[in-house]
């Protein structure tokens, strides 16, 4: 018994000086991956949808809630990062504090927050995409392969989101260089989208109270029989738009490649956290306030709202840009997943198959076939809310538990690193109830597909983890 507990609480102790990886990114860069990685469906996709579903005009408190839950976890990931610049984010950091088995939970939840997140934004590329078509070509797909008509019982299929899932592992098959400037480019544009969206939303179209009146509509049903508006559909509309902000982490995964990482990339997280909440809290504004709410339960709200008041070019634009950004969200999530799936199996806890490396393209090639497979029906038949509910639950779970780890590291009163969360005993315990309160507001069936993936990791880690883990202990 002695020994099973001091073998799943073993921690790994990492070489923070050694990396193989050369140091260049700067503060811009730093801060471009974490809007690259930030900014796509949420904005472009979700907000429609649970403003339309949800929370009417009040979606904008939904996403001041959702920011703030999230703000004092990117303060958890920036001290972290600052105190262990390594790779693997949130899983080396419990393996380091807290052990083996919680960093395999931990891991095992950044599979599915990586993995379910390139199946859930799908939709929004295959929505943007479709109604470029059809606005313009008059391009019509049937309402069977669009995920509109049930293709059987309840069963909906979105053929566009399935193939753009599958185009997007065979480009991290042969191998896509992840390089800063093409990222830098690629949020130019999600901000000259959203900026656009905003300009011409507030200056041209321009706000009309009606839409904005009653701000929280009354409790009601919604369209599927769920509870929703009010201060209910608040919460219910938060614990879905934390979706939007997940993604500051990605700027931790690269902290081996950052100069003087723990100064840049505590910078870099909030910045880009900052900037993209202000971006959401007033591109959500103007959308209700252009558009009667009830209409925007569409996969493109934002081209949606421009179409409806004739600035059709306006609409195209927005369009083209949510496709551009999507697809980065794509990529950037795609990678994030097979490099966390190669992390695990490299270190002994996921099956050895997928640390393979192919001889030709130099990628994870197991990780890379099985996400294709498994991400793409994913995408083709859940709907994205559903998966967005889903990587929320997986991904609030790891903010909690690093949450804890950096109590723990106060308690031990750990030296290193120079960034340092503030107030740490008001900010923490506050931001751990923040997020039992917003996963309140996801339904039973989320909570009862999380618990089976965590079961499933549990036994996995019994069966396999626990025996083949490197023996690399402190
Ligand atoms: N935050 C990312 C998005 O909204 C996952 O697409």
């Amino acid at each position: 018994m002695k020994a099973l507990l001091r073998d799943i609480f073993r921690k790994k102790k990492y070489d923070i000086e050694a990396t193989q990886f050369v140091r260049k990114l700067g503060v811009l860069d730093l801060t471009g991956i974490g809007i690259g990685a930030i900014i796509g469906a949420g904005i472009f996709v979700i907000t429609g949808q649970v403003a339309a579903h949800y929370a009417g005009p009040a979606i904008v408190l939904s996403f001041i809630l959702a920011g703030l839950t999230v703000l004092v976890s990117a303060l958890v990931y920036a001290e972290l990062s600052s105190r262990y610049p390594i790779a693997g984010s949130a899983y080396s950091y419990t393996y380091t504090s807290f052990g083996e088995f919680l960093a395999w939970l931990v891991g095992w939840n950044l599979l599915l927050e990586y993995g379910v997140s390139v199946a859930a934004v799908a939709s929004g590329w295959s929505g943007y995409f479709r109604s470029l078509l059809e606005k313009n070509l008059n391009i019509h797909f049937p309402d069977i392969i669009s995920g509109k008509a049930p293709i059987f019982l309840n069963l909906h299929f979105d053929l566009i989101a399935f193939l753009v899932v599958i185009a997007v592992f065979i480009l991290l098959f042969v191998g896509i260089k992840e390089s800063s400037n093409v990222n830098l480019f690629i949020v130019f544009i999600k901000l000259f989208t959203l900026g656009l969206f905003l300009a011409v939303g507030l200056f041209i179209v321009g706000i009309d109270l009606n839409n904005l009146n009653p701000f929280i509509p009354e409790p009601a049903k919604n369209f599927k029989g769920e509870d929703a508006y009010g201060w209910f559909g608040v919460l219910r509309a938060a614990s879905i738009i934390i979706f939007a902000y997940l993604g500051f982490d990605a700027i931790s995964t690269v902290a081996e490649e950052a100069k003087n990482p723990t100064k840049t990339v505590p910078v870099g997280v909030l910045l880009a956290l900052f900037i993209s909440t202000f971006l959401y809290i007033s591109v959500s504004f103007t959308l209700v306030a252009i558009a009667p709410y009830k209409e925007l339960g569409v996969s493109d709200p934002l081209a949606k709202a421009m179409y409806m008041h004739g600035q059709v070019l306006v609409g195209n634009i927005i369009a083209i840009g949510a496709i551009i950004t999507i697809t980065s969200v794509m990529i950037t999530m795609g990678l994030g997943f097979t490099r966390v799936a190669y992390a695990l199996a490299r270190d002994g806890l996921l099956f050895s198959v997928f640390s393979k490396v192919h001889p030709k393209f130099k990628t994870p090639y197991a990780s890379t076939i099985a996400g294709a497979i498994l991400l793409s029906i994913l995408a083709g038949f859940v709907p994205l809310t559903e998966l967005a509910e889903l990587v929320n639950v997986g991904t609030l779970f790891a903010y909690f538990v690093v949450g804890l780890a950096v109590l723990y590291l106060r308690i031990k009163n750990e030296p290193g690193g120079t960034y340092r969360v503030p107030f740490p005993w008001v900010l923490i315990p506050l931001n751990l109830a923040l997020i039992i309160f917003v996963t309140s507001g996801l339904p039973p069936l989320t909570w009862i597909r999380f618990f089976i993936w965590v079961v499933l990791g549990i036994l996995i880690y019994v069966i396999y983890g626990y025996h083949k883990s490197r023996k690399v202990w402190m």
